[in-house]
């Protein structure tokens, strides 16, 4: 019989995690050390990298920590050569460190588009020029991005980070296309909701500014639906309430105030 544990066996591996501070990041570094692999986690925040290493030698596996940005195609070129020189090679390599500014695209400025562009899709790139050159070298490896379910299925709010996520997907295959025949796999994650601290705290903290922004909103457009006017003024605020409702509800679950009201 087929021994499916080894199928998962890791030892002897060598694996970099770029966002192992956090989230998806932290639990692949700890998943890949628990099957045996060495790990080298990486992030933007050292301390909290160097936390996760901590754990990982605390359960018995190997891991050391440092600090990159993973937009700065400078950083992340010194940060494989200085896991390469640790490690020796790198079979796995992941990355994660990705943002977010839920917006209209019609209230999107220059600089945020730029802020989420240059994390989420040219830190990927430049995450798999510089790993990819390695193992092409090494004639092998394995690398995970991270995309997102917007990737694929979208609404009002995420256009530009699901435009950065359906564009790591068409990256991961053009690239994978490119690697593969030196015995190079390039994959992505595209998880749904996951419950990282990035989530929780979009849902306690910087989500209770959303809501009251939306609650001020949509009082402001119920006001404006029932003082009447033209009934294309009264259409346009109902379709603005339609919008909203579905906004809260799919953002944070929650009843709008004049639904509470009601019951
Ligand atoms: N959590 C979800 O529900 C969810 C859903 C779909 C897709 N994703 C994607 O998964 C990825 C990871 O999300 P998460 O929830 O684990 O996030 P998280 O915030 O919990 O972790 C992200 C980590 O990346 C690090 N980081 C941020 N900027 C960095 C930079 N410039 N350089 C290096 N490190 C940096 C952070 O310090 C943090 O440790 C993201 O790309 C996100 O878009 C998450």
């Amino acid at each position: 019989m087929t021994d499916y544990r080894k199928l998962f066996d890791l030892t002897g591996r060598k694996a970099l995690v770029l966002g192992a501070g956090s989230g998806i990041g932290k639990a692949s570094a700890e998943a890949l050390a628990a099957l045996g692999a060495e790990t080298h986690c990486a992030d933007l925040d050292l301390a909290h990298a160097e936390v996760t290493a901590a754990a990982i030698r605390g359960a018995g596996g190997k891991a050391a920590a440092s600090r990159a940005d993973a937009s700065s195609g400078a950083e992340i070129a010194a940060l494989v050569a200085r896991a390469k020189a640790a490690l020796g090679r790198i079979d796995i390599a992941v990355t994660t460190p990705g943002i977010n500014i839920r917006k209209l695209v019609l209230n999107y400025s220059e600089d945020e588009f730029d802020r989420i562009v240059d994390l989420n899709l040219k830190g990927t790139f430049f995450f798999f020029r510089e790993v990819g050159r390695l193992m092409v070298l090494q004639k092998g490896g394995s690398i995970i991005a991270s995309s997102s379910v917007r990737a694929t299925t979208i609404e009002p709010g995420l256009a530009v980070y699901g435009a950065t996520k359906a564009a790591i997907s068409l990256l991961v295959k053009g690239f994978a296309a490119e690697v593969g025949a030196a015995g190079v796999r390039v994959n992505a994650i595209a998880p749904g909701i996951i419950e990282t601290p990035l989530f929780v705290l979009a849902r306690n903290g910087a989500a209770l500014d959303a809501e009251s922004k939306l609650d001020a909103e949509i009082a402001r457009c119920l006001a404006g639906f029932e003082r009447g006017g033209t009934s294309q003024a009264r259409h346009s605020y109902f379709e603005r309430l339609v919008w909203y409702e579905k906004m809260r509800q799919e953002i944070h679950g929650i009843p709008a105030p004049h639904r509470r009201s009601r019951r």
